[in-house]
C-alpha cells in the first residue's frame, strides 16, 4: 500500500517535470535556472542582457537554420521566440504575422 503511494507520487511528479521542461524557457532553466538568460535571475529594463545570452550560446541569426539568415540584422530572437510561452519543438511565429 505504502509503496503503491510512492509510485503514485513518483508518477505525478515525473509528470510534472515533464509538462514543466516542455516551455522553451523551462528547458533553458534546467540547464543554470532563471540565470541562464537573465542577470541575477530578474528581467532587464531593455532585454540587452537575455539577447546577449542568446547570442552566446547559439550564436546569430547569419548561424542559425532558416528563416534566420533572411532576418540577419533586423530583428531579435525574441521578435518571433516567446520563451516564456513556445512549447518545445513547436515552430514559434507564423510567417504570415507579418509577411
Ligand atoms: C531562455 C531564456 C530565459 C530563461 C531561462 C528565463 N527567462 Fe524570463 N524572460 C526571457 C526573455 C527573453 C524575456 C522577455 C519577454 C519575453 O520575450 O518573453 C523574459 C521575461 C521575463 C519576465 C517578465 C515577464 C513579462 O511579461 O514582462 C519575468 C518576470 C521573467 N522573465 C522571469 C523569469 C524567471 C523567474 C525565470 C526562471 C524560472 C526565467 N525568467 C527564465 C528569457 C528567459
Ligand atoms: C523571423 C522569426 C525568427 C527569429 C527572429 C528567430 N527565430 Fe529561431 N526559429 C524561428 C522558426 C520559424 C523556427 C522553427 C524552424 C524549423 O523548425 O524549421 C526557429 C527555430 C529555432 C531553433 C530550433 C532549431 C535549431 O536551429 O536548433 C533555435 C535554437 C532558434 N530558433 C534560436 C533562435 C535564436 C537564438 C534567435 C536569435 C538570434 C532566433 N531563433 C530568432 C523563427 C525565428
Ligand atoms: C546557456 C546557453 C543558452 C542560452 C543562454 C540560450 N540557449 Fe537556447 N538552447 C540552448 C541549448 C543547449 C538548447 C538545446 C539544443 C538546441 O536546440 O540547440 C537550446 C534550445 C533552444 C531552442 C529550441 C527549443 C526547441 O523547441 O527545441 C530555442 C528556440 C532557443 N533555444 C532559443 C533561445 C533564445 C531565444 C534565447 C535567449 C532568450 C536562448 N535560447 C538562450 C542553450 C542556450
Ligand atoms: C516578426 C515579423 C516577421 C516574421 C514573424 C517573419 N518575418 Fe520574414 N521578414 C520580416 C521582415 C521585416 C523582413 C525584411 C523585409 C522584407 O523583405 O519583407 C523579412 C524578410 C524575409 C525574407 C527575405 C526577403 C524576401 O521576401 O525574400 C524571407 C525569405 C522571409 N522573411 C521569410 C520568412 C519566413 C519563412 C517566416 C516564417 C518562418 C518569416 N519570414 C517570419 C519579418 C518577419
Amino acid at each position: 500500500m505504502f509503496k503503491n503511494l510512492l509510485i503514485a507520487l513518483f508518477g505525478a511528479s515525473m509528470a510534472f517535470g515533464v509538462a514543466a521542461a516542455s516551455v522553451v524557457s523551462d528547458m533553458h532553466s534546467d540547464m543554470s535556472g532563471c540565470e541562464t538568460c537573465h542577470a541575477d535571475g530578474m528581467p532587464s529594463e531593455d532585454g540587452a542582457h537575455e539577447a546577449a545570452a542568446c547570442a552566446d550560446c547559439h550564436g546569430s541569426m547569419a548561424d542559425l537554420v532558416e528563416p534566420h539568415p533572411q532576418h540577419d540584422g533586423m530583428m531579435e530572437c525574441t521578435d518571433c521566440h516567446n520563451v516564456h510561452e513556445d512549447e518545445v519543438g513547436q515552430a514559434p511565429a507564423t510567417c504570415d504575422n507579418c509577411h
